[in-house]
């Protein structure tokens, strides 16, 4: 059985159909992608996969448990992370504030001041490692939004491994990346691909079809094809489209 499981999804806003009949799975430390037009309801897709939505119909399931409707801070619990197209910084703290306040041993204790957090120097330790592991070692005390934009997206990506996830979800990391920005990304995300599950969703083809295991495609909110990066080269609709052409760049 896959590690996570959507079973049938439907979702509507208003009368609007953003996912019809969406089944995936994810199997353990494979990276899987997602990739689709815009509009297609890629972010729609995580939003109810990560709690944010309830779906109106079918199932989601992680670990064998269903967690269908279950919160985000349920899902996060549980050891799944997630990213946003849109970054969610603490713009005005340093990089190592917005890692701390992501670790598990400081959200089991709750809120606690900012002070309190600033003397605990296990916590600081630990965020701090995972600065290192995005490649922001040095960059501990810089305020989040004086770091470059590249920086901010690898720090966004440290907020989400600092909760120490099993299955990490992104949606468009190398969104705004320039070419140096995402071959430094694509690496960062083949280290954590050995030690991690991870999902994707990319509308960059070539970095995707690089790291990825399986790609599934969405389109008007319904998975049109899925299968290995070599599989979908063959596929008529990737080929029809501009991504397969991209794809192939
Ligand atoms: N909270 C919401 N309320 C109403 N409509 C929404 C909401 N979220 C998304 N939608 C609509 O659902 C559709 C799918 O949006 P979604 O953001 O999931 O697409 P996407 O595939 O992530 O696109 P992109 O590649 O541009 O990020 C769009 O028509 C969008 O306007
Ligand atoms: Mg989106």
């Amino acid at each position: 059985m896959a590690l996570f499981e959507a079973r049938h999804l439907h979702k509507r806003f208003g009368h609007q159909v953003v996912l019809q009949d969406v089944s995936l799975a994810f199997e353990a430390g494979r990276l899987s992608g997602i990739m689709g037009p815009n509009g297609a309801g890629k972010t729609t897709c995580f939003n109810v996969l990560t709690g944010r939505f309830r779906p109106d119909r079918g199932s989601v399931h992680f670990e064998g448990a269903d967690i269908t409707g279950a919160s985000p801070r349920e899902i996060a619990r549980r050891g799944i992370s997630r990213s946003f197209q849109i970054m969610n910084l603490f713009n005005d703290y340093s990089a190592l504030d917005n890692v701390l306040v992501a670790l598990p041993r400081v959200r089991r204790q709750g809120f606690n001041p900012w002070r309190d957090l600033r003397t605990d120097s296990t916590a600081q330790d630990q965020a701090a490692a995972v600065l290192a592991r995005v490649g922001l070692a040095g960059k501990e005390h810089a305020i989040a939004k004086g770091l470059s934009y590249g920086e901010r997206r690898a720090l966004e990506i440290a907020v989400a491994l600092g909760a120490e996830p099993r299955l990490l979800f992104l949606d468009e990391p190398t969104a705004g990346l320039g070419a140096e920005g995402t071959d430094r990304l694509a690496e960062l995300i083949g280290e954590l691909k050995r030690q991690l599950t991870i999902v994707i969703i990319e509308h960059d083809m070539r970095f995707l079809f690089r790291l990825a295991d399986t790609v599934s495609v969405i389109h008007w909110g319904q998975v049109i094809a899925s299968g290995t990066p070599r599989e979908l080269r063959e596929n008529p609709w990737v080929q029809r489209s501009n991504i397969g052409a991209l794809a192939n760049a």
